[in-house]
């Protein structure tokens, strides 16, 4: 069974995650997934070796000062060569100034990284794992997927799952069938893919949390539920879970401004053992965190 402690980091790290380092990437290609949606391949193998699933990095441009600050970005998946990790691929949405950029970053533009920051999904103990994205919350599911079904390790070598899920399913909703991302990355033996769009223009008609409920009606309710995407679908996702009584992992995408703990740009309510509640920062006590433990 899933041990929802494994993901929040030991509550007395008062600061960033030790492992974090700077280094500079290099940009090796992007390319488009779906509708203002790329994959940008970056080259920084000091990194690249470090990261598990569910962790991310904050990016900015090597040049210039607009913007400033970087922006976090979840790991979407690490890549080889000659059988060593030495980058990795993002899952970008363009919303707004530094995405806007990312999509035209050329081959071989330089970049300031730091990472892997924050505790990331544990690894699944569990017969039924349902992964549920929304949108661009799809990306930490590769990495995810990947290392649950034994096809890739990532980080320094610690993390060995003892039994692998029985069954894994992955739940993905989008606004529409041109905003489905990456879709052939996720076809893999031993991954169910169910896809749910707003406007029924592919699979489910409706919310992504219809194919949850469906789920639990036909009496397949998974034993963990890990969610990433918009607050309003984490929302509902925390609902079902926590009226169904099936543990729930949700990873924040909160607005960060450092992504190492000094600035509290980032923070989220949790509850507190003695009925009260407190304010923890995203960006080192998560992105992680178990839905029951949030106040939404
Ligand atoms: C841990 C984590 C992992 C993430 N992983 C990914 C990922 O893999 N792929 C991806 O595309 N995005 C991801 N995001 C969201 C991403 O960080 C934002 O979309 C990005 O910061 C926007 O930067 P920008 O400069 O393009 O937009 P800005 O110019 O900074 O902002 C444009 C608009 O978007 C809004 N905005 C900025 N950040 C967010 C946010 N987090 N949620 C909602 N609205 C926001 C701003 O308020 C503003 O209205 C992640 C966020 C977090 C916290
Ligand atoms: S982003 Fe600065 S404390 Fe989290």
């Amino acid at each position: 069974m899933i041990n929802p402690s494994q993901c929040n980091h030991d509550d007395s790290m008062p600061g960033a995650n030790p492992f974090a380092m700077q280094e500079e990437g290099t940009v090796v290609e992007i390319s488009t997934m779906a509708e203002n949606t790329y994959r940008l391949r970056v080259k920084a193998p000091g990194i690249a070796g470090k990261i598990t699933p569910g962790q991310f990095f904050m990016i900015r441009p090597s040049e210039g000062y607009d913007p400033l600050l970087g922006r976090p970005l979840a790991l979407f998946d690490v890549y080889e060569e000659d059988g060593r990790k030495v980058g990795f691929d993002f899952g970008i949405v363009v919303v707004g100034k530094l995405t806007s950029l990312m999509a035209n970053w050329a081959a071989g533009t330089k970049v300031e990284l730091w990472g892997p920051l924050g505790n990331g999904f544990p690894l699944p103990e569990c017969k039924h794992l349902m992964m549920i994205a929304g949108g661009i919350g799809q990306t930490p599911f590769l990495a995810v997927s990947r290392e649950a079904l034994g096809l890739c390790s990532y980080g320094n070598g610690e993390r060995n799952l003892k039994t692998k899920p029985e069954k894994m399913t992955l739940c993905y909703g989008a606004r529409n069938k041109k905003y489905l991302a990456g879709l052939d990355l996720f076809k893999m033996d031993g991954l169910d893919v169910e896809v749910a769009t707003d406007d029924g223009s592919e699979g489910h008609h409706g919310f992504v949390t219809g194919l949850l409920e469906k789920s639990i009606i036909k009496g397949n309710k998974p034993d963990v539920v890990y969610c990433c995407g918009p607050e309003p679908m984490m929302k509902a996702v925390a609902k079902i879970c926590l009226d169904e009584n099936i543990p729930c992992l949700l990873s924040l995408e909160t607005t960060m401004a450092c992504g190492f703990g000094a600035c509290f740009s980032c923070v989220t309510k949790v509850k507190e053992d003695d009925g009260g509640w407190d304010y923890r920062r995203t960006c080192v006590e998560g992105p992680v965190f178990e839905a029951e433990k949030l106040i939404l």
